[in-house]
């Protein structure tokens, strides 16, 4: 009883520090609970004489009353605490915007190959391909680029094995196919190639598109037809300038660099075609002889063409894109524009 003070001293302080339910129900047991210290004072009243029993009776009585309205306040106050923190948790701003659905888009070089793809089955033309991993003869000796031509070093190989590299034009898509198939051949071959190069307009790996028309009578003058009419087509321009400048390649004689008028400049002269008014966009030519050979064709009594456009390259031009780059490295600022 002579404690009586600092225990319910105690007893207040301990209930104002508890932070939660546990805590509380803790501490209520230490001094309520069944042998708590206020209920053990309690217990030991019937020891005294009635008037003494009656006197301490009524100050434990009242300590025990400020220690239950003190737990009452405490709990109340740890309910609301959860409550608010809860609130505060779970708390959801009707005002924000919604998420909304995004809409896929077709990849701007899909989209190019599609275009192309219509232009040249609208004229008679079927697409095949061929493996990206080629043997050396696919790629190289069959298109009459011999071991030890320069042609070889020119196109920056990755090798796979000694035997085995990634194709670095789809050339020798048409060498499959001129093997399986007897003329006439009507085709165009897209697909990815490889070369060791990476800038702002080469990357290692990019998108070329082959085309092959070989039957009795096809010429020159075929050749000049088609390309001018797909690029016509493709850039949505009937006056396009077309031009052939003499070239080289192993696989066609006689060759021809294509070039277009700059659909920049209209051939005013501009950076993008380094003021010439001129931008090159393939190879072509008549096949040689030696590839004819090399698939099994006669070469007294067929003729055909070739030609190959970088497929990226058209899609860079068709849609003013400056930094090939951009095609290949899925930022979703870019993609979403040719949605
Ligand atoms: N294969 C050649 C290249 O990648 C392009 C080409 C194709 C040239 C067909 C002529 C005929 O450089």
């Amino acid at each position: 009883m002579q404690n009586l003070d600092t225990l319910l001293e105690q007893a207040l302080s301990d209930l104002s520090r508890t932070t939660d339910p546990v805590e509380l129900e803790q501490a209520k047991a230490r001094y309520l609970g069944k042998g708590g210290a206020i209920t053990e004072l309690l217990k030991g009243l019937g020891k005294l004489d009635p008037d003494a029993r009656r006197e301490a009776g009524a100050a434990i009585n009242r300590a025990k009353d400020a220690v239950e309205s003190r737990l009452a306040e405490r709990r109340e106050a740890i309910q609301a605490a959860i409550l608010e923190r809860q609130l505060a948790e779970e708390a959801l701003d009707v005002t924000l915007p919604g998420r909304g659905q995004e809409t896929g888009g077709i990849h701007p070089v899909t989209r190019t190959l599609e275009r192309v793809q219509a232009i040249f089955h609208s004229i008679g033309f079927s697409s095949v391909s061929g493996p990206e991993i080629e043997t050396d003869f696919f790629n190289f000796t069959a298109l009459n680029i011999p071991e030890d031509h320069p042609a070889r070093a020119m196109h920056d190989t990755f090798y796979v094995d000694a035997e085995h590299l990634l194709r670095t034009h789809t050339s020798p898509i048409q060498i499959h196919y001129m093997m399986e198939n007897a003329p006439p051949v009507k085709i165009i071959a897209p697909g990815r190639v490889y070369r060791v190069d990476s800038d702002a307009t080469h990357s290692p790996m990019f998108h070329q598109l082959e085309i092959l028309w070989v039957d009795e009578e096809v010429n020159f003058t075929h050749l000049k037809g088609v390309a001018a009419d797909f690029l016509q087509r493709f850039f949505e321009k009937e006056d396009l300038k077309v031009r052939f400048r003499p070239s080289f390649f192993p696989f066609t004689e006689p060759s021809a660099e294509i070039d277009m008028g700059c659909v920049f400049c209209d051939g005013d002269g501009c950076r993008v075609c380094s003021h010439t008014g001129w931008l090159e966009v393939g190879g072509c030519g008549m096949v040689h002889p030696n590839v004819f050979a090399h698939v099994g064709y006669d070469a007294e009594k067929y003729l055909g063409f070739a030609f190959g456009m970088g497929l990226d390259r058209l899609a860079m031009l068709k849609y003013g894109v400056n930094d090939l780059r951009l095609f290949f490295s899925n930022d979703l600022r870019f993609l979403n524009q040719f949605n």
